[in-house]
């Protein structure tokens, strides 16, 4: 992984940082000196181990993003513990999927609830700190299929895509406090989200792949940490596929 120097003391959040890709970005952020917050709706043990690689600057927050009173609560809490917030990290998401004429109202409204609001309620309260200090940089993490859609997922696919138009919107309200807000579309990512999906589907995202293997959480954690360096302070609003060829 490059190593970006600037990013060094900086504060960043993560969310989903208890497992998968959002554990590898936390610890990609670690490794490059900045002071991790760990925020997972999981149980507080399971995300304080978690952080036990890097005291003092590895810490965990229980938070369930869902809830606009808890997250307020935890980036008040997260300036007060290291000063200051330079990096979000909305990685936090989850899957319900069935198709569109089975979809109820609960798989509908808690995917749309976890992958696009929550997301909204970490940059509500993230902003005013980052408009502050003038600086800041903001990325979700999408998916190709916002782009593309995808079978048996029309509640996820609305909600990584509504995730590309907010990111977008919040670039162009933000970019006069320099404050960057970029969206990272993974393709297939091996993860604990993906480990039970049958054998048909895996086949045929394999052969989607053009660079024939699947996406490593490392190859997500890098885009990530390049959209946080010093040298892509004039990216803004883009969405950056990270997918090996598979959305072409
Ligand atoms: P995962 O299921 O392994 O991890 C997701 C994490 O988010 C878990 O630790 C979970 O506890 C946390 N989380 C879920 N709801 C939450 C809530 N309400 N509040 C706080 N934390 C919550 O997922 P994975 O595979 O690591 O995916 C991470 C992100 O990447 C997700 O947004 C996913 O949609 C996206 N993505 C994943 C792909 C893949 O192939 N694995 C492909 C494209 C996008």
């Amino acid at each position: 992984m490059a190593v970006y120097p600037e990013l060094s003391g900086r504060t960043a959040i993560v969310t989903g940082a208890a497992r998968g890709i959002g554990r590898t970005i936390s610890q990609a952020l670690v490794d490059q000196g900045c002071q991790v917050a760990f925020v997972d709706r999981v149980p507080k043990a399971q995300l304080e181990a978690e952080c036990r690689s890097a005291p003092g600057r590895a810490r965990a927050f229980v938070c369930d993003i869902r809830k606009p009173d808890d997250v307020e609560r935890v980036v008040r809490d997260v300036v007060s513990a290291f000063g200051g917030l330079h990096i979000v990290v909305n990685n936090a998401g989850i899957t319900a999927d069935g198709v569109l004429w089975k979809l109820t109202d609960t798989q509908w409204r808690d995917v749309l609830d976890t992958n696009l609001t929550g997301s909204f309620h970490i940059m509500r309260a993230a902003a005013p700190v980052m408009r502050a200090q003038q600086s800041g940089r903001i990325v979700n993490i999408s998916s190709i299929n916002a782009l593309r859609g995808k079978f048996g997922q029309s509640n996820y696919s609305a909600s990584k895509a509504g995730l590309i138009g907010l990111t977008i919107s919040a670039a162009r309200e933000l970019a006069r406090e320099k404050i960057t807000v970029n969206a990272v579309a993974p393709g297939f990512v091996e993860t604990d989200m993906t480990a039970s999906l049958p054998e048909p589907v895996l086949a045929q995202a394999r052969a989607e792949c053009l660079l024939g293997r699947f996406g490593r959480p490392a190859d997500i954690a890098a885009a990530v940490t390049f959209l946080c360096s010093d040298g892509a302070e004039h990216i803004t609003g883009v969405v950056l596929r990270v997918d090996g060829g598979q959305c072409l």
